[in-house]
């Protein structure tokens, strides 16, 4: 099948849910992609930070392969071997006691909203079931997390929405600490906004939130579907300044490429579902935690963690150097390998079409930012070779 065919079946048989660039890919090793007429990619986008271990890491591929050919799924009715090892081994390298497993980074945004609520049941007054999130904050397409989402574009065309959620801008303290009222029951962030544009707090505000919801008895979430994993050079964004939060969901990369989320909590947060509150028919299944194990391990034999922060040192430095050779290279914002490359005068979304047809794939988070998300194991050469081809593309789309 050719990326012409296969766009005419998406064309004819997908939900217009998508945007889609005119590219099937078929192919993928590290961070390299092929589409179905055979031509090669370097992948800044890394399936949108879910390929921290790059595409078909041989160990993440060895584990499906053993797993599927011995047991992939039985239920939550029985235990589940992979599943206890997995959440142990998450408990180990965060802040938190236990899991609930789930499939996506909304199911787990969704285990979290409930989780905070049945504990403001037991360990607050019943009226107390409102969430602060973020404006600009991304959470989820499920009605509850497209409205614990602070933007209203995802929301406009699906009301009415469920009730219990107030926004605040990203970073104001003192917006914060005015919308807190006796019926709130958590603060939900994302410790680096990714979806809403690489938005980086101010240093301090994530501690200052922390002790915040102490001082009002509330829970802290913070949704690491996007940062956790790796991804900022740190196993979890919320480390960076050590503002431990009482719940934290993850989900992209934790199964290394398998759908996989999780909904982790400390303390009392951590004992507050009971049998029947909460389930998932697929969710922490043999096969999914399986993968993630062996992707968790992949991370820390071949200190990726280690290699997004490096890597990002590495960026810094290379645009750095670029910019003043190319006026379109802007500021360079974000954390360990989920950057935001801003650009001056020239369109995000035509040079990521350019870049495309030049053999990288890049995300135009906004007409003046791309989104830098690579898997955590690229190396110098790559970075090199994507830039290249950015200053390439970027000098044919202003020479239109
Ligand atoms: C921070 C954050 N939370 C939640 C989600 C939703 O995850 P999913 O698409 O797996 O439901 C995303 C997706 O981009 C995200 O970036």
């Amino acid at each position: 099948m050719s990326n012409q065919e296969a766009a005419e079946l998406t064309d004819q048989f997908l939900m217009h849910t998508y945007a889609q660039l005119p590219v099937a890919f078929v192919r993928g090793r590290g961070s390299l992609l092929w589409d179905a007429d055979g031509k090669e990619y370097l992948d800044f986008v890394a399936g949108i930070s879910v390929l921290g271990t790059g595409h078909c890491h041989p160990r993440v591929t060895a584990a499906i392969c053993e797993q599927a050919q011995t047991l992939m799924h039985t239920s939550n009715l029985y235990h589940i071997p992979q599943q206890g090892r997995l959440a142990q081994k998450l408990v180990e390298i965060s802040c938190t006691d236990r899991a609930f497993f789930c499939n996506s980074g909304a199911e787990a945004n969704e285990a979290a909203i409930k989780l905070a609520r049945k504990w403001a049941g037991k360990h607050r007054e019943p009226d107390c079931r409102d969430i602060i999130t973020a404006e600009k904050s991304f959470h989820g397409r499920s009605l509850a997390t497209v409205t614990a989402t602070g933007q209203k574009k995802y929301q406009q065309a699906f009301a009415p929405l469920p009730g219990g959620f107030k926004y605040v801008p990203f970073g104001d303290l003192q917006a914060l600490q005015a919308a807190v009222d006796e019926r709130t029951c958590a603060v939900m962030l994302e410790p680096i906004q990714a979806e809403g544009g690489i938005n980086v707090p101010e240093p301090g505000y994530l501690p200052a939130v922390r002790d915040l919801c102490d001082s009002h008895g509330i829970l802290l979430i913070l949704d690491e579907v996007q940062t956790g994993m790796g991804r900022t050079g740190r196993w979890f964004g919320y480390m960076e300044e050590g503002a431990v939060p009482d719940i934290i969901t993850l989900a992209k990369a934790l199964g290394g490429g398998f759908p996989i989320g999780a909904c982790l909590a400390k303390g009392t947060a951590a004992e507050a579902f009971e049998p029947g509150d909460h389930a998932s028919t697929f969710g922490g299944n043999h096969l999914a935690c399986a993968t993630a194990l062996a992707a968790i391990e992949a991370i820390e034999r071949e200190s990726m963690v280690q290699n997004a922060a490096q890597m990002e040192l590495y960026f810094r430095q290379r645009v750095a150097e670029l910019q003043a050779d190319y006026r379109f290279l802007g500021g360079v914002r974000g954390r360990g390998l989920l950057l935001g490359l801003e650009l001056r005068g020239l369109d995000g979304r035509k040079l990521q079409v350019a870049c495309l047809s030049e053999g990288l794939i890049i995300n135009a988070l906004s007409e003046d930012l791309l989104r830098i998300a690579p898997a955590l194991n690229i190396c110098k050469a790559e970075i090199d070779e994507g830039l290249d081809i950015i200053i390439r593309a970027a000098l044919q789309v202003s020479g239109d």
